[in-house]
């Protein structure tokens, strides 16, 4: 039977909670799963999933890309089909081992313009190495950009992450009409983050999608950001990790 990895990515409006969800998400696949490969990438360019899951960033798939285009740039064709052929094991000096998963991220790319050849490049990295990994966790950048480039497409299971602001669920609105052309995902759903109470979900318009769950205010994910701890650190009683669990477990099914 072939063996397809579950490919989890969070999407939305920014500053929603998509970095911290996905940390969680990591944090219960680990725990979950402790035999099983896990992979988190962060491929917001605006860099943030390392912090939440306490990972020091090393060298950034940004800064293998640029060693490549440099090569090329040179002319020296033989070094260019060596450092293409290396690409792929370059990807793995690139990965930090932690305990229970793997990581990975895209970088910050210093000049505007450099997104669309990043993005170009984190698609084939994620098709190359998606099948060395069971489990593998994307926090994706803000907005619609990595759908429509189809960084996306090999995503079997899309979160889109919303507040309760009207900007927001018309974002994840957005997102779910371009996906649903351009990702292959195998199921889609919402979580509304920071939710003042659950009777404002009944003045939301979340249209199509279907709602997996919310979470309200975690004044434990808050005490984390003041102190700079990683979300992998945070009590299994927070409202953020008893909300993903249960988003999770609809997610998985
Ligand atoms: N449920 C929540 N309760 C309290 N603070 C939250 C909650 N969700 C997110 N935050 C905080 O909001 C800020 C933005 O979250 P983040 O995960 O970085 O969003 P995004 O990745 O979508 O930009 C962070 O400081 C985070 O700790
Ligand atoms: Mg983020």
């Amino acid at each position: 039977m072939e063996k397809k990895p579950v490919v989890l990515a969070v999407a939305g409006k920014g500053g929603v909670g998509k970095t911290s969800l996905a940390a969680v998400m990591v944090k219960l696949l680990v725990e979950a799963y402790p035999d099983k490969k896990i992979l988190a990438i962060d491929a917001d360019p605006a860099v943030g999933l390392s912090t939440a899951l306490g990972v020091e960033p090393g060298l950034t798939l940004d800064d293998i890309r640029k060693e490549a285009v440099e090569t090329a740039a040179s002319g020296d064709t033989k070094a260019t089909v060596e450092v293409l052929g290396e690409a792929r094991y370059r990807i793995f000096d690139c990965m930090v081992e932690m305990d229970g998963f793997s990581f990975i991220a895209i970088g910050r790319p210093e000049a505007a313009g450099c997104y669309c050849k990043i993005n170009t490049y984190l698609k084939e990295v994620i098709a190359s190495i998606s099948d060395n990994f069971d489990y593998i966790v994307i926090d994706g950048e803000a907005g619609i950009e990595q759908i429509n480039r189809r960084v996306m497409e090999k995503v079997t299971h899309l979160l889109l992450v919303t507040d309760s602001s009207k900007k927001g669920c018309d974002v994840v609105k957005t997102i779910k009409r371009v996906a649903d052309d351009l990702v292959m995902y195998d199921r889609i759903g919402a979580v509304v983050n920071r939710v003042p109470s659950e009777d404002v979900l009944k003045f939301m318009n979340l249209g199509d999608i279907p709602l997996l769950g919310w979470i309200g205010a975690d004044t434990n994910l808050t005490e984390c950001d003041l102190k700079g701890q990683s979300v992998l650190t945070i009590s299994d009683d927070s409202a953020i990790v008893k909300g993903m669990n249960s988003v999770l477990n609809k997610m998985l099914v």
